[in-house]
């Protein structure tokens, strides 16, 4: 029964895949200048996984081999920040500041707190006047390593990305682009910073340059964890329910969707693949108006999901708990216990950031 729900589930996915809509999930996940991170591991899926698991079925302890199929280790850096110190400087002042917003009080960090795992913890977030959107913020830790920004993938990577909210009336509430550009340049301190920062440039106080500089500094939020020193061959890094949880989340077929380097983020799915999920948001839908993209969201990243509750695209979800069972319902057609629930959730806590 198990095997066979799951090859229906690969057939249905590699179906997915073949329509040609899935497409960046595939064997590059990213095709800007970072997909040299990504190698092998990142967006299998489909056949593939059918080997590792029919050949590891029964074991506790997944070997090397699958471990490599699904999962990469985060890279060291994805940004020279030696060369490009100036800018990240700049991006880190930014990122913390109000004075982005329409009336001083709402910066990228009130939504996303660089001290809370770059979170606000709430289900959905106030704005500059209270008001909230309709989903819940993700976090910025390791985003830049998505395939695309948004949890319907509307911005193409992270310097796109911080652009939006600054104009979004509900977020930080500024009226255009010029009003943006005047205010900073009536800074003395970001005279000096934007002038460091884009050396070349004779007016460098620019929009687009204040999306540069924020991707810069949220390129340099990557949060290593003991998974990554699992990964690279420290067997003693997780313990033993965390690989039992880990070898249950391959087996049940979790990594199908959360799988390479952050462990999503590099695949759009549906929510309610198998069991349909009520939800009012269509997600990609309303990015590419395609039938197929109802109800699609990008695959979240699980690095650091133990401390960046609540779940799902709307925070309906209030704990971790409640989102794997979730998952294994709508997205896997299988119900799961305290059992699988408990040692999985171990396993997600040695994805958390060793440092932060
Ligand atoms: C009022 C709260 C709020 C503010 C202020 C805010 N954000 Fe967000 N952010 C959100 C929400 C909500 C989303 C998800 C929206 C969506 O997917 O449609 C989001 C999405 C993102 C993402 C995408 C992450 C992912 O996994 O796809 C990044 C990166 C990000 N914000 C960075 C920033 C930066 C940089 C700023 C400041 C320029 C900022 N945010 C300001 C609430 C906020
Ligand atoms: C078919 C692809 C797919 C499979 C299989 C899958 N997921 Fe997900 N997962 C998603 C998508 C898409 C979302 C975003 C759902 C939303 O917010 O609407 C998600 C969200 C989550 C979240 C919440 C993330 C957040 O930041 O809010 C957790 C936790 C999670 N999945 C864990 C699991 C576990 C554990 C399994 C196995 C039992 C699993 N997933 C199986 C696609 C999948």
């Amino acid at each position: 029964m198990k095997i066979i729900l799951f090859l229906a589930l690969i057939v249905s996915s590699y179906g997915y895949a073949q329509s040609g809509h899935d497409h960046a999930s595939e064997s590059s996940p990213k095709d800007n200048q970072h997909s040299d991170m990504h190698g092998h591991g990142s967006g299998h899926h489909g056949m593939g996984n059918k080997d590792g698991m029919m050949m590891h079925g029964g074991h506790h302890q997944l070997d090397s081999a699958t471990l490599k199929h699904f999962f990469e280790p985060l890279p060291a850096s994805i940004i020279d920040e030696k060369k490009n110190a100036a800018l990240i400087t700049l991006g880190k002042k930014l990122y913390l500041d109000p004075r982005l917003s329409i009336n001083d009080t709402i910066s990228c960090n009130s939504c996303h707190q660089l001290n809370n795992f770059g979170v606000d913890s709430q289900p959905t977030s106030p704005g500059h006047d209270g008001t909230r959107g309709g989903r819940n913020s993700p976090t910025t830790f390791n985003a830049a390593l998505h395939i695309a920004q948004f949890w319907d993938g509307r911005a193409k990577d992270v310097e796109e990305q911080a652009l939006g909210p600054i104009l979004n009336p509900i977020e930080m509430g500024m009226p255009s682009k010029e009003a943006v550009v005047n205010k900073l340049k009536r800074i003395d301190e970001y005279k000096v910073l934007f002038a460091d920062a884009f050396k070349d440039e004779k007016d460098p106080i620019q929009y687009k340059n204040i999306g540069k500089a924020i991707g810069a500094f949220e390129r340099t939020l990557l949060t290593p964890s003991r998974f990554d020193d699992y990964l690279r061959g420290d067997e003693k890094a997780l313990n033993d329910t965390e690989k039992r949880g880990l070898t249950k989340f391959v087996h049940m077929g979790c990594a199908n969707c959360h799988n390479g380097v952050a462990i999503g983020g590099n695949s759009f799915k549906k929510i309610g693949l198998v069991e349909s999920y009520e939800t009012k948001d269509l997600g990609r839908y309303e990015v590419t108006s395609l039938e197929i993209d109802k109800k699609v969201f990008k695959v979240p990243s699980l690095r650091n999901i133990t401390q960046t509750g609540p779940y799902f695209h709307d925070g309906s979800v209030a704990t971790l708990e409640q989102a794997i069972e979730e998952m294994a319902e709508h997205q896997l057609g299988r119900e799961v216990g305290p059992g699988f629930i408990n040692d999985v959730k171990a396993f997600l806590g040695a994805l958390t950031s060793k440092s932060r």
